[in-house]
């Protein structure tokens, strides 16, 4: 069963998200407040997470990740949200500081 895990939301869970839509589109459709600064258009990184387990089920890396790897402004366990698809089975990510909402309480 495919999922996402987001470690730092008290662990919320998503179970059998949408795997033709981007992590950014699922998160909103559940209700999850997400910075998306370009509106997913893959310009910006603010809608970054931090890939704990389970990069091998995500799509690989877009033209624009594998740029703002490059630039230094994506780490080497990031992905934009807005940019990358789970493919099955488990993920389990984190907000990363620089891209955490100042109205949201999040989780160790
Ligand atoms: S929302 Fe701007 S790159 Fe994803």
């Amino acid at each position: 069963m495919a999922s996402i895990v987001i470690r730092n939301l008290d662990k919320k869970t998503i179970q059998n998200p949408n795997l033709s839509k981007p992590l950014l589109w699922i998160f909103l459709e559940n209700g999850l407040d997400w910075m998306h600064a370009c509106g997913g258009k893959g310009r910006c990184t603010t809608c970054k997470a931090v890939i704990l387990k389970g990069e091998e089920n995500l799509i690989p890396k877009s033209a624009a990740e594998i740029r703002y790897e490059s630039q230094n402004q994506l780490g080497p366990t990031e992905r934009l949200c807005c940019q990358t698809k789970l493919t099955g089975g488990e993920v389990e990510i984190e907000v990363p500081e620089a891209s955490k909402l100042p109205h949201i309480r999040y989780s160790a």
